[in-house]
């Protein structure tokens, strides 16, 4: 068997401890992990690409095995350019199941090889979004016990340049 290698797409914007969490429970399962940072213009991300992907380094400076890089395009090109056919996807609440099972048969569709996993991420988690930490963080919200402290500080800088 050759190494086991997945691929946890998503927008990360920003990183939360939702993620890390599953980017740990991946990284025992395979052999190399690696956290694909969209571009997501569309979602008219708060951070670039290239914040998004150092905040995660920055959030994971020791982890063995797992590699950080952003991706434009459609996530089966880059499965075929690393030669990874797995796809992890965190799966939060019944809510979350509709799109992410559109998502992973047309991936399939589009990449035959292709297999997507859910991973449940710890309880503490199910309630934590993006999108509710970045409006908590507007709103001069403490975001700490949902994101890393790099994260946290970065926030604040975006939305609260004033109180730094
Ligand atoms: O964190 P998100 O925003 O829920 O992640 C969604 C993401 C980035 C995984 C998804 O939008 C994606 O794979 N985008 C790449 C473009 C693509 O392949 N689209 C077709 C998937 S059905």
């Amino acid at each position: 068997m050759g190494v086991r290698r997945a691929i946890y797409p998503g927008s990360f914007d920003p990183i939360t401890f939702g993620h890390l969490d599953i980017i740990h429970r991946a990284s025992h399962l395979f052999d190399s992990l690696i956290v694909a940072v969209a571009q997501s213009e569309a979602k008219q991300p708060l951070f670039s690409a290239n914040e998004r992907v150092s905040l995660i380094k920055g959030a994971i400076p020791h982890a063995p095995g797992v590699e950080v890089r952003q991706f434009d395009g459609l996530l089966v090109d880059l499965a075929r350019e690393e030669n990874a056919f797995v796809v992890i996807r965190g799966l939060r609440a019944i809510s979350d199941f509709e799109f992410e099972f559109q998502m992973a048969l047309m991936n399939r569709r589009l990449e035959p090889r292709l297999e997507t996993i859910f991973l449940t991420p710890k309880e503490d988690y199910t309630f934590l979004s993006s999108r509710i930490v970045k409006e908590v963080a507007r709103l001069g919200g403490d975001v700490t016990p949902f994101v890393p402290s790099v994260v946290a500080d970065r926030l604040k800088a975006k939305y609260l340049p004033h109180r730094e």
